[in-house]
């Protein structure tokens, strides 16, 4: 039995003290919601508060990047250390605006995933296909090329550790949802290459998340998919209520 895992990715919003009262509103209203893992990705400088914050609550706290050396001249990036001091239990890697925007590769999200995991950081990794691949008909083989290049060299025994978010970069930010089908159809996909490259057991296991517009409108009927464990949540992740109500669906 997989548990469903709901992410906020707050993606570059918030300051530490909007943090900090926005989680002491939350925490009230997901107390004792437990069939699902809670996390909240943020912006590096809010960690510490926002870990303070949920402090004693049943919300994990997460970062949005990690670099993949432990230190040294990299300006302007961040150490795996340095994260989980400061509080973060989950780092986001590979997200699509990383990859569009930063020219974040396969080859460095593999990097970044294991330098996280062997920090001991929890991986929500992110993979999905542009708007021209799906129409083009190489879904299928684009999420399946991701999931093996970014897990390459990965034990299967540090899977536990990882959560797989696909997020179809046409469905981001745009108010396009994949449809319930098309999200159970691509997590699927991605579940039988992690049955080809480790096992059944390791597929049977892996959290796999849908992300790209997912709200309070449709999250119970994304999540009531079989292959859909759980959500990362751009947008509605910033509003307590549109998030809780996402909650709400994923205790059902
Ligand atoms: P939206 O929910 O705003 O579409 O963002 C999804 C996302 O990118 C989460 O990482």
């Amino acid at each position: 039995m997989r548990k469903t895992v709901i992410a906020g990715n707050w993606k570059m919003n918030m300051t530490p003290k909007a943090a900090g009262a926005f989680i002491s509103e939350l925490a009230p209203m997901v107390k004792g919601k437990d069939k699902c893992d809670i996390v909240l990705c943020v912006p590096f400088v809010d960690i510490a508060t926002a870990a303070e914050a949920a402090k004693g609550t049943n919300i994990k706290i997460g970062a949005q990047n990690v670099h993949f050396e432990q230190k040294g001249a990299f300006t302007g990036e961040i150490a795996a250390d340095m994260l989980l001091e400061a509080g973060a239990e989950y780092v986001i890697v590979g997200h699509s605006e990383r990859r569009q925007y930063f020219g974040e590769t396969d080859t460095t999200v593999n990097l970044r995933t294991k330098a996280a995991l062997a920090a001991g950081l929890k991986v929500i990794l992110c993979l999905g296909e542009v708007k021209d691949q799906r129409l083009s008909g190489i879904t299928d083989e684009v999420v399946a090329m991701q999931t093996k290049l970014d897990l390459a060299g990965i034990p299967e025994e540090d899977l536990k550790n990882v959560v797989i978010a696909y997020e179809p970069v046409w469905a981001i930010g745009t108010g396009l949802t994949a449809t319930p089908e098309q999200a159970d159809e691509t997590c699927g996909v991605i579940r039988k290459t992690i049955a080809a490259i480790y096992s059944k057991k390791a597929a049977d296991e892996i959290v796999i998340q849908y992300g790209g517009s997912m709200n309070d409108g449709n999250a119970a009927e994304l999540l009531a998919k079989t292959n859909v464990d759980g959500g990362l949540i751009g947008g509605a992740s910033l509003k307590t209520d549109k998030f809780t109500a996402i909650v709400d669906a994923a205790n059902k």
